[in-house]
C-alpha cells in the first residue's frame, strides 16, 4: 500500500467520526509491517475529556490485535492546513513507532505533510525513562 493509498484509507474514515460536539471529523489508517491497515475515526463523548482521537482509536485497534510493528500513519481533517496530531496522540505514537516512522498529515485540500515520529514529539518521555527512575 502507497502513501495515497493510505490517505484514502484515513479520508474513508471521516464520514465514521463520532463527532456531535465538535463537528469535527478526524480520520486515521495505519499500516503495519506486513501490510494491514487498521482504521480509526474520533469518537466524542458528552463527558468531553473521554473523547478518543481518530490516531489512538486506530493505534489501539491495531494493538489490541496484537501488532506491534509498524509502517506508516495517515491522518486526515478537513483543515486548511495538514492536520497536526495532538499531544496525548503523539505521546502514544512515540510509545509504539520508531522515531523515523512516517507519519502523513492531510488537510481537506489532499495537500499531504510528510513528518515522523520524532519530528512530531522530539525529547519525548519514553519506556527507558521510566525504567531508570523507577524506585528500587
Ligand atoms: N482530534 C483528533 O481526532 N485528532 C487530532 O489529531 C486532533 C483532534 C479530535 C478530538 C475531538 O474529537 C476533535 O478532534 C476536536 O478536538
Amino acid at each position: 500500500m502507497n502513501k495515497d493509498q493510505l490517505v484514502n484509507a484515513a479520508k474513508d474514515m471521516l464520514d465514521r467520526a463520532f463527532v456531535p460536539y465538535s463537528k469535527f471529523p478526524v480520520g486515521a489508517a495505519l499500516l503495519t509491517k506486513d501490510g494491514k491497515v487498521y482504521q480509526g475515526c474520533n469518537i466524542e463523548n458528552a463527558a468531553y475529556p473521554v473523547t478518543c482521537c481518530a490516531e489512538r482509536v486506530a493505534i489501539f485497534k491495531a494493538v489490541s490485535e496484537g501488532e506491534r510493528d509498524f509502517e506508516a500513519l495517515a491522518v486526515i481533517a478537513n483543515t486548511d492546513r495538514p492536520v497536526p496530531p495532538c499531544g496525548a496522540c503523539r505521546q502514544v505514537m512515540s510509545e509504539f513507532f520508531s522515531p523515523d516512522m512516517s507519519v502523513y498529515i492531510t488537510s481537506k485540500d489532499m495537500e499531504v505533510k510528510s513528518t515522523t515520529v520524532e519530528e512530531l514529539l522530539p525529547f519525548s518521555f519514553t519506556p527507558e525513562d521510566l525504567e531508570k527512575g523507577r524506585q528500587s
